[in-house]
């Protein structure tokens, strides 16, 4: 083996052994501790929503911004809703359902779940890879937006994408591989440890603000909020 190859097997050794549980460990743990700082200063500065919480509107608040056109707001812009909803699909579903990531979860922890066939996947990767530029250029184009849009939105949509580009260069063996996988890994464990700490914790708190939204409107008032 040439002293190329081994420092690369080390570097690989490295992310995918102690560098992939601290990933692990921070994004799950650090999700968990953002969730329960919130609900603790919920229940100190805003007690009183306790007081309406209802099952039945907060699930179907939920539902209705899952669903795309389900809501009136994403009806009223049909075309960013459907891409940003295969954006979210294809999102979680490759890296979950990916064979070649399976592979990984079972050598670590003894699970694997159903596998997506290898084509399809790098199907979705690409459609991905497309709807990530449409949300990016939107952003660029549509001056309302535009407006709301600060560097830092920019670059969580480009840090989102570079797991897809550069596994989807990886496994097409395009450009040097060795360097590709070692990048992939290295941008997969970066967002993962974004998501806590930055607005991707919506993974989580979508579920929270929606449902609060959702009995807020309805409970209360009787009103939908979709
Ligand atoms: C964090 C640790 C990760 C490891 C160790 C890892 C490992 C791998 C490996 C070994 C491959 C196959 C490359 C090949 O076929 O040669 C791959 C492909 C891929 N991974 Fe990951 N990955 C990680 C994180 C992620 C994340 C977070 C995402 C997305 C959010 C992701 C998305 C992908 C995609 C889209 C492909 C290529 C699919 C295709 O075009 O066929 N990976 N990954
Ligand atoms: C089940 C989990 C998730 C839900 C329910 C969800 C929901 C949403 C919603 C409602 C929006 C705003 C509008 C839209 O684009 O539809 C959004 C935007 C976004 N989400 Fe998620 N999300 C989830 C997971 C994730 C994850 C895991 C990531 C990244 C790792 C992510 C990255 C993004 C990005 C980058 C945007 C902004 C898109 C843009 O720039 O227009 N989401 N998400």
């Amino acid at each position: 083996m040439s002293s190329e190859h081994f420092s690369w097997n080390i570097v690989y050794d490295f992310l995918t052994g102690p560098a992939l549980w601290f990933t692990f460990i921070f994004f799950i743990g650090g999700l968990l501790l953002r969730i329960a700082f919130l609900f603790h200063l919920s229940r100190r500065k805003d007690r009183v929503i306790y007081n309406h919480v209802n099952l039945g509107w907060g699930l179907r608040s939920i539902f209705y911004w899952l669903i795309p056109w389900a809501s009136a707001s994403m009806r009223q812009q049909p075309v960013f809703s459907v891409v940003a909803f295969i954006f979210h699909l294809t999102l979680l579903a490759v890296p979950l359902f990916l064979a070649a990531h399976n592979t990984l979860w079972d050598e670590a922890f003894g699970i694997s779940f159903w596998s997506l066939p290898d084509t399809l996947a790098d199907w979705m990767t690409l459609i991905f890879i497309v709807s990530a530029g449409f949300l990016f250029v939107r952003r660029l184009r549509r001056p309302e937006v535009r407006i709301l849009t600060t560097s830092w939105d920019y670059a969580l949509l480009v840090m989102t994408a570079l797991p897809f580009l550069t596994g989807f260069l990886a496994y097409h063996q395009w450009g040097p591989y060795e360097l590709l996988l070692i990048l992939h890994i290295v941008f997969g464990e970066i967002l993962l440890i974004l998501i806590p700490i930055t607005k991707l914790g919506h993974m989580i708190l979508f579920f929270f603000t929606r449902a609060f939204i959702g009995f807020e409107m309805g409970g209360r008032r009787g009103a939908k909020s979709w």
